[in-house]
């Protein structure tokens, strides 16, 4: 007999990966919610497709509410090859993993890279993404998180650990295109007495950055389906110190 699990087990699997556990401090994510409540209401399912710089585009305050913000063509051409060169000969030692089906994340390899190593093209990037966490940030990890995933991976929805990162995540989207979905958590959900999670899909072009803080970090579950074989290229900030 299957034991029963609460409904959203299994899409919020914690899996093997530290980076992927499910956020675990309801009090953390609450002062977040309550500090930066959002100016206007978010209709239930809101597709966002870019087709220009989205800071200017007709949903660059709502998503700005959320502490979320997408820049196109961040890095140039020379900067996203040098990363892709810089992540390749430790990437290409290692298989794709193929996880359980109903795992975080299926199909990738992944690598952490010391930002100080890379080489000056990829290095000139990080920084320049490290220049836009935001001031309440705290330090930016200086181990660069690179993810390949191949044509038929994906990461399902998640919210990163507060224990291996603090409250700014952002990627680079390098090779191919992918749709990033912001699945809003049960938590924040109640917080607003609302009956459906919200949702927001966007479509992320290569040498894209999408940066998230606040409610978009901590109150919205993410996910990623890649459109053909995509490397990301993650940033953190140090998670809090524990008391
Ligand atoms: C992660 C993650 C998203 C991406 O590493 O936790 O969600 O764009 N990555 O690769
Ligand atoms: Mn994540």
């Amino acid at each position: 007999m299957l034991l029963s699990l609460p409904p959203t087990t299994s899409a919020l699997r914690v899996s093997r990966c530290f980076r992927f556990c499910v956020a675990s401090a309801p009090h953390l994510r609450a002062a977040s919610l309550a500090a930066a409540p959002p100016a206007a209401p978010l209709p239930a399912h809101l597709v966002v497709s870019v087709s220009g710089d989205e800071s200017d585009g007709p949903h660059s305050a709502w998503l700005r509410d959320f502490g979320f913000s997408l820049h196109l063509d961040f890095v140039s051409a020379a900067e996203a090859s040098s990363l892709i060169a810089a992540a390749a000969p430790v990437l290409s030692r290692l298989p794709y993993s193929s996880d359980h089906f109903d795992a975080v994340i299926r199909g990738y390899r992944e690598a952490q890279l010391p930002a100080e190593r890379l080489p000056p093209a990829a290095a000139a990037a990080v920084r320049r993404v490290w220049a836009l966490f935001p001031a309440a940030a705290s330090s930016p990890q200086s181990l660069v998180h690179v993810i390949d995933l191949s044509t038929a991976g994906a990461i399902s929805p998640h919210v990163d650990s507060i224990k291996f990162g603090g409250g700014c995540v952002a990627a680079l989207s390098l090779i191919s295109p992918a749709r990033l979905s912001l699945i809003e958590e049960p938590a924040a959900m109640a917080a607003r007495g609302g009956a459906e999670p919200r949702r927001v899909d966007l479509e992320l072009p290569p040498r894209s950055l999408y940066i998230m803080t606040r409610e978009s970090r901590y109150g919205f579950a993410h996910a990623i389906v890649p459109s053909g074989r995509r490397l990301s290229v993650v940033l953190r900030d140090e998670p809090p110190a524990l008391a």
